[in-house]
């Protein structure tokens, strides 16, 4: 061998030892996350630091149109000076690519930027909305299609979505209710947990970082008004809000969104007992609090803030930990730290929680992971996940009325006729949270009924237009073609951009125009399906009362009108069933079907002398037109033989109850059966009715069978104001049913 082989390996292993020794800890992928967060903290400036809490809006940042506009070229001289750590609205596996170059190649430290978006239900293939998801009451679905979202945004660049919305609420008026999962604490602590598990997975790069949003109750603005002020008891808060927060934060969300809204008195970003008390001890959370959109400066606004300064002190020292764009953290921290005026632990603390995740993310180790262009491709729109959103579509869709059986249309049909101006317009089928979604990929229902029956003659008459104005001249036409129609399918609701942020309204009934239409069909004397595209229920009470088919379709993603095919034409056969109640009138509103008796309760119908100093409207009836956990099926079920295995039990047993349900129909069907609890007499008083438990089963045409429910009797306590859980024994209410009104009931006591 030569001298000079041995001196090249000698001088090989030198270097690599040198480098290793020389390597910076934070860089060791074989140190543990924290020793390499501790390491980096260390070599990091305050200014570094306060930047790695400073998220942007991004869009585009790149390319020769951003190198000309001044805003875009300033964040990327923030960025190159480590004053960002954070970009939203950045998307693409290029653009997010070339702008972590950035961060990566021209920064002091090196340190990768986290890209966050808002991927609420889908990515490029777009989902049923949450609410709508809810109503499946199919966790597993919930969980998939969370997945399917991480996996398409994953490789389109996107490390962090602001997902799942956990504020629970009463509201239809407010136009968020869409993202939300309805009006139960506990199912939708069930979904706030499968979506945080689907995001999530195992934190590979096929996932996201999720967010828990917004903390807290931001569900309940007065009046359904988007923005307003919240005003609950902490009763309240601990027993219907909070819960579905817990149950994402338990399942290991990285991160949890502030809320806009005041919580007594005291605006969420700097609300130190929810932040801190609540979230960040009690629930011992370790990922990071991330503001909502300029809500750190909107303290200012609210009159709890007296400037920059003031906000970021009291948004720090509550526990937030990181502003999206109101720049006051950019503008303020690092000199508040510097002067001592706020505590560099506390600054280091937030920046640690933030650098933890992105280690977690294996950004350090592999910066590029998440931009891959060929990934991304591939990934997008990809037949899996169409077919995924069309099934989750068509399981979440909820059958309200069916008279005479006008539904399902069947197979044989050979003539349709179609009105509706929503029925045809690709423009409604996706809300204002449609993420990258495409409006010219999206199936209208009109194209989903010439999907499902490519041999039929299928017309399609406008009826109202735009602004939901009747087109008087359509009367004749709808009149005419009526004539050769099997059935008329008439499509009413509201406009898909109706559903979302900012989206408040005062009158959640069908417009005028689209009454004026059903009425012109309902002439015509033809067979009659209504569908119902909305992002929140409406008030249907007319409708109702017009119309033999109802099926309520919320909105259905990209595949909206396929699904809705499927269910029309029966080849799916419909089993959601709602998880918002909808009201009788806007005036009923809030109305829930987990509220409290009062001391003087009245049930609908009883007009006796006595049921006058009663709690009830005079002029409508108490009870919502359609209640909580209510949806039809093509089959139909028969509940019999509730039976309590013990009627009395101790706090470490179990609950049993059993029912038999038998599908009294010659179609298979899934049957939601649900069970709630009620605790008699307690020390504060408890709701009428409680969701605690239910089972999604497929009961074969005529079959029997048996459905047991398990309750540990320790679910049985509720929490008192300050957040203690209480068990007390006492006489108990059990009720199962195929909905929370039409309940069998039995009692059991707890000892
Ligand atoms: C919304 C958040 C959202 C954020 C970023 C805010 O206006 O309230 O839910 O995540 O914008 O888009």
């Amino acid at each position: 061998m030569p001298k000079s082989f041995f001196a090249t390996i000698l001088f090989l292993l030198l270097t690599h030892a040198l480098k290793a020794q020389n390597m910076h800890p934070y860089k060791n992928p074989d140190l543990s996350i924290q020793q390499r967060v501790d390491d980096l903290l260390a070599r990091m400036t305050i200014e570094e630091k306060a930047g790695q809490l400073n998220q942007l809006n991004g869009g585009v940042l790149t390319g020769p149109q951003a190198a000309t506009d001044p805003g875009q070229t300033g964040k990327l001289d923030l960025l190159r000076t480590g004053q960002v750590g954070s970009f939203l609205n950045v998307t693409g596996a290029e653009e997010t690519g070339r702008v972590q170059k950035i961060a990566v190649e021209e920064t002091r430290l090196g340190i990768p930027l986290l890209f966050g978006y808002d991927v609420i239900h889908g990515y490029k293939t777009i989902f049923p909305i949450p609410l709508a998801e809810a109503c499946s009451w199919d966790l597993a679905a919930a969980e998939k299609a969370a997945a399917i979202a991480a996996k398409e945004a994953s490789a389109a660049g996107i490390h962090w979505t602001f997902a799942p919305m956990m504020d629970l609420s009463r509201e239809p008026r407010w136009g968020r209710v869409m993202e939300g999962s309805g009006e139960d604490p506990w199912l939708s602590g069930q979904f706030s947990a499968a979506r945080v598990r689907g995001f999530q997975g195992k934190l590979d790069d096929q996932h996201v970082l999720a967010t828990v949003k917004h903390f807290a109750a931001y569900g309940a603005p007065e009046g359904g008004r988007e923005y307003n002020t919240v005003d609950m008891s902490r009763y309240a808060l601990w027993n219907y809000y909070l819960p579905p927060y817990e149950a994402a934060v338990r399942a290991g969300a990285a991160a949890v969104m502030n809320s806009f809204n005041i919580f007594d008195g005291i605006p969420a970003s700097g609300n130190r007992f929810l932040v801190t008390d609540i979230l960040k001890t009690r629930w011992s959370f370790q990922g990071f609090v991330v503001s909502d959109w300029a809500s750190f400066g909107e303290m200012i606004t609210h009159g709890y803030a007296a400037d920059t300064a003031n906000a970021v002190e009291k948004a720090l020292m509550a526990g937030s930990d990181m502003d999206m764009e109101s720049r006051v953290f950019q503008q303020k921290l690092a000199s508040l730290v510097r002067s001592g005026q706020l505590p560099e632990a506390r600054l280091n603390d937030a920046v640690g929680r933030v650098l933890y995740w992105k280690f977690k993310l294996g950004l350090f180790d592999d910066p590029y992971r998440y931009h891959n262009p060929t990934r991304e491709k591939a990934a997008l729109l990809a037949d899996q996940h169409q077919q995924a959103a069309r099934e989750a579509a068509a399981n979440s869709m909820v059958l309200l009325k069916n008279e005479g059986a006008i539904l399902p249309l069947g197979k044989n049909l050979k003539s349709i006729l179609v009105v509706g101006n929503l029925a045809e317009s690709q423009d409604e089928v996706l809300d204002f949270w449609k993420g990258q979604g495409e409006h010219r990929h999206t199936v209208t229902i009109l194209a989903g009924l010439k999907n499902k029956y490519p041999e039929a003659t299928i017309e399609f008459v406008r009826g109202y237009d735009k602004t939901n104005t009747f087109i008087a001249g359509d009367a004749t036409v709808i009149r005419q073609k009526a004539r050769n129609a099997d059935v008329v399918v008439a499509v009413i609701g509201l406009h898909g951009e109706l559903a979302g942020e900012a989206r408040a309204l005062a009158d959640i009934n069908p417009a005028k125009g689209q009454l004026e239409l059903l009425n012109v069909v309902k002439s015509t004397g033809k067979p009659l399906a209504v569908v119902v595209q909305a992002g929140r229920p409406m008030v249907l009470t007319d409708v109702v009362k017009n119309v033999p088919a109802i099926l309520y379709a919320w909105i259905g993603g990209t595949q909206h009108g396929n699904a809705v095919a499927d269910i029309l034409s029966g080849d799916v056969n419909p089993s959601a069933k709602t998880v918002m109640s909808f009201p009788y009138a806007v005036g009923q509103i809030p109305v829930y079907y987990n509220h409290y008796n009062t001391g003087r309760p009245h049930r609908d119908g009883n007009e006796g002398p006595n049921d006058f100093w009663v709690s009830r409207y005079r002029d409508i009836p108490n009870a919502p037109l359609f209640p909580f956990g209510y949806g039809m099926s093509y089959s139909s079920f028969a509940y019999s033989d509730l039976a309590v295995a013990k009627n009395s039990i101790n706090q470490n047993d179990t609950l049993r109850v059993s029912v038999s349900i038998t599908n009294t129909s010659e179609r298979d069907g899934i049957e939601i059966a649900q069970l709630y609890i009620r605790d008699v007499a307690a020390s504060r008083v408890r709701p009428v009715k409680e969701l605690k438990a239910f089972e999604r089963r497929l009961i074969p045409a005529g079959a029997t069978q048996r459905v047991a429910f398990e309750l540990p009797a320790q679910q049985l306590g509720f929490f008192d104001e300050n957040g203690n859980w209480l068990l007390e024994p006492g006489a108990f209410r059990v009720f199962v049913g195929p909905n929370s009104r039409d309940v069998q009931e039995a009692g059991f006591v707890l000892k």
